[in-house]
Parts: C-alpha cells; structure tokens; sequence
C-alpha cells in the first residue's frame, strides 16, 4: 500500500539539462514540478539585495530564517512563479549576477536546512518530480524513481552558449566551459549534501540526445516501475 504519491528526484550538474527535461516529465506524468535550484536563487537574490557580507554566515541564517517563501509550481503552460518576502523574483533569479552568487549561498548549512525541509514539506504528499542536486541522496532518499542527468563540460558549455545567444549575451564558449567548471567543483566539493550520483539512480548521459529521447527514457523507467 502506498502512502504517498510517488517521487521522481532528477539530479545533476549544471547545464545538463534537467530544467527542460523535467518539466517536459511533469507534463506528461502530470506529476507538480519542483524546481529547488530557484529556491537556492531566491536566497541568493535576498542576500545580495540585502547587502550582507557573503562571509556573515550569522546574519544569512537570520535572513534565511524570517524568509518567507512562497513558490507556486507552473500550471499547464504556465511558467514557475516565486516570491520571496512578497517579492516576485521568478525573473530576477535568472540573472548572471545571481548566478555567480549561488554555489557560495547554497552551502552554507542554515540556508539549506531552511530549504531541505521546505521541499520535504512540500513533497509529503508525494505526486512530483524534483529537480536539483541533493534530490535523491537528501530530500527525498526514498523517491520511487532517481536519475541523474550528466553530459560532458563541451556540450554544456555549448548549449548555456547559444541559450545566451538568444539572449544576445557576449560570453565566449571558453568562460562558459570555465564557469561550468568552477560551478561542478564547488556544488561537489562542499562539505554539505554535495553533488553526487545516489547509489540507487539511474545515469542518463545527454551527450548527443535530444530533449524528447531523455523524457521518453525517463518516463519508460517510471512507467517500469510504477507497474509494480
Ligand atoms: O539548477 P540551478 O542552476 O538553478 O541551481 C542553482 C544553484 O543552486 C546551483 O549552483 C546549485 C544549487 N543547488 C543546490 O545546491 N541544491 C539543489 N537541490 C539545487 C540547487
């Protein structure tokens, strides 16, 4: 007998495409999408605005404390909505300057504790696929299905590359391979819930497949699983 809804934990590096893939799995699993790497932005967004120190982990745990979060999953064709303290910020925590900001925030041990048991929270009825980093080795251990989603440095790069094309952003293909790498080494070398593939995931390598071919994978090893 099942007690919840199942979950499914999609984790991986940056740049591998877990936003678009798992959307695209919510969809068609009807299943709520839970974006935790825009909660983390949300937190860096904060912080910065509020102009404490990186450094002053005393007073980014107060901040992280009194957060007021308050995400709303998209609807059908709908984009991700999140607010903090009131403040829509689904837009502003897409920018380059948060970004840079993020793997620094993210470590630190108040602002994921906040977080780590706010998705818990919002998971206990189950029904959702979780995308982020620490989704099957720490928020959801128990997640009926996990994936992790990797893909070499060059095709990331290339990829955030012409996402930033279309954005008219300048950066080369070699500062973004070098950004992806910084990113990789600090999310899992930090002595906290670290990047890492969970014994039990199953590892899809994107290199050379298209966004359709990783949602039909993932979804035949729900299916698969589900019919037990
Ligand atoms: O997936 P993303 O790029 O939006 O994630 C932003 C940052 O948040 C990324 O540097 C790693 C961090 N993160 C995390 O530490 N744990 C998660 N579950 C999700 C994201």
């Amino acid at each position: 007998l099942r007690v919840r809804q199942p979950i499914i934990a999609i984790d991986g590096p940056a740049g591998a495409g877990k936003s678009t893939v798992t959307r695209r799995v919510a969809k068609a699993l009807n299943l709520v999408y839970l974006d935790t790497g825009a909660m983390y932005r949300a937190i860096a967004w904060l912080v910065s605005k509020s102009g404490v120190s990186l450094e002053d982990q005393g007073a980014i745990a107060e901040l992280v404390t009194h957060a007021k979060l308050d995400f709303s999953p998209p609807t059908e064709g709908a984009p991700l909505r999140i607010s903090i303290n009131g403040e829509d910020v689904s837009e502003a925590i897409r920018t380059p300057e948060v970004t840079a900001l993020v793997s620094q925030i993210s470590a630190q041990p108040a602002v994921r504790a906040k977080l780590v048991s706010y998705q818990q929270d919002l998971g206990k009825k189950g029904g959702l696929v979780a995308e982020g980093r620490d989704i099957g080795t720490n928020v959801f251990p128990d997640a009926e299905l996990k994936i992790f989603l990797t893909a070499s440095v060059q095709e990331r790069a290339k990829r955030r590359w012409l996402d930033f094309q279309d954005q008219g952003d300048g950066m080369t293909l070699e500062q973004l391979e070098q950004d992806i790498q910084q990113r990789d080494y600090r999310d899992s070398h930090r002595s906290l819930a670290p990047l890492r593939q969970a014994v039990d995931a199953i590892e899809i390598n994107t290199d050379g497949l298209t966004i359709e071919e990783v949602t039909d994978k993932i979804i035949y090893f729900y299916q698969k699983i589900i019919s037990y």
